[in-house]
């Protein structure tokens, strides 16, 4: 990445979590060894640039599994040390934030300081005031699921595959949003709850299945954006919240959830409500992305935010 543009961005998907219906930690720790070396080798081959070239070596210092995160920490560490570059210990959620100003060949719009962020993927929901690329205020979290989580547990309780997320997404197109009614949490403030949504879900589901056979299978659709419509509300009436709450005419989504369609559809609705603008990155750089974790990289290694040779990982930031 020079600049801030990107040029190679490889992913080895764990297909592994489909089969089990979820991440198992072992099994996640064991793939990330597995794909290391290659998936390296190959975003050098792709970005045609010798290893010798790089400025720095930038990776995922946490939160995350521990395991997985111990596999990233030591290749980059010994990376960095036979290489002679600097090292460069990003933090997960504040690479999700900066995605906004990964660069591709064409140019996009980026967000001007300060803007509000709402970081929704599969471990967090938070909205963030973010006064700088390196200067970031939580302002808003949730008190207990990731909007992610309550996506991936209503579609487990459907039957559909791991990640649900975006299983729910494409059943819900065409299903009616209000034919089932879930609870609204009553949360002060910019936090936010799922939980809530979660379990009413999952308990229509049951009483539906034990009163009709194929309850699930005639209803997927309207079940599907019902759960959908009820998360996106959740989500966007605290963005209108924040925005309105700190007068800041820009607004960022980012994080896997920020894949999701209806999220993207009323979110732009919103914005051109309030005469905001909105910065939602394309959706390759919105699920987790080596290209963000570079992003992050690049505004540290400007300021000079090194780290040492034994840096450890940390599972919770
Ligand atoms: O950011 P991410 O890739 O990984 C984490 O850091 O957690 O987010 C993954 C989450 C999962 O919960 C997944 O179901 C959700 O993002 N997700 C979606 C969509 N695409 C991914 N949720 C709703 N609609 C989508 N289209
Ligand atoms: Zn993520």
């Amino acid at each position: 990445m020079v600049d801030g543009v990107v040029r190679s961005n490889r992913i080895a998907g764990q297909e592994v979590h489909r089969a089990w219906g979820g991440v198992v930690p072992e099994l996640a720790s064991r793939a990330h060894q597995e794909h290391i070396v290659p998936v390296v080798d190959d975003a050098l081959r792709q970005a045609g640039v010798r290893k010798e070239q790089l400025d720095a070596i930038a990776f995922t210092q946490g939160p995350g599994l521990v395991g997985a995160l111990l596999v990233g920490t030591c290749f980059a560490r010994s990376m960095a040390q036979a290489l002679g570059k600097p090292l460069i210990a990003v933090d997960h959620l504040k690479a999700h934030v900066l995605a906004h100003f990964i660069q591709d060949i064409v140019p996009r719009a980026v967000p001007a300081f300060p803007f509000i962020n709402l970081t929704v993927s599969g471990g967090h929901t938070q909205l963030i005031l973010v006064r700088g690329a390196l200067r970031m205020e939580i302002i808003g979290t949730t008190l207990d699921d990731a909007a992610g989580e309550a996506f991936d547990k209503g579609a487990k309780v459907l039957g559909l595959p791991y990640p649900g997320g975006p299983e729910v997404d494409r059943v819900a197109t065409g299903g009616d949003p209000e034919r089932f009614v879930l609870p609204v949490p009553a949360v002060q403030g910019l936090d936010m709850s799922f939980s809530g949504i979660k379990t009413a879900f999952a308990h229509i589901v049951r009483k539906g299945v034990a009163a009709e056979a194929d309850f699930v299978a005639r209803e997927q659709a309207h079940l599907c954006a019902s759960l959908q419509q009820h998360i996106v509300d959740v989500l966007l009436r605290k963005v209108q919240k924040a925005g309105r709450a700190h007068g800041i005419p820009r607004i960022g989504i980012s994080g896997g959830v920020s894949a999701n369609n209806a999220l993207r559809t009323q979110a732009a609705a919103l914005a051109q409500r309030e005469g905001w603008e909105l910065f939602v990155p394309p959706l390759a750089y919105c699920t987790d992305n080596a290209a963000m974790i570079a992003m992050a990289g690049h505004f540290m290694h400007l300021a000079g935010q090194h780290a040492p040779l034994d840096t450890m990982p940390v599972a919770r930031w």
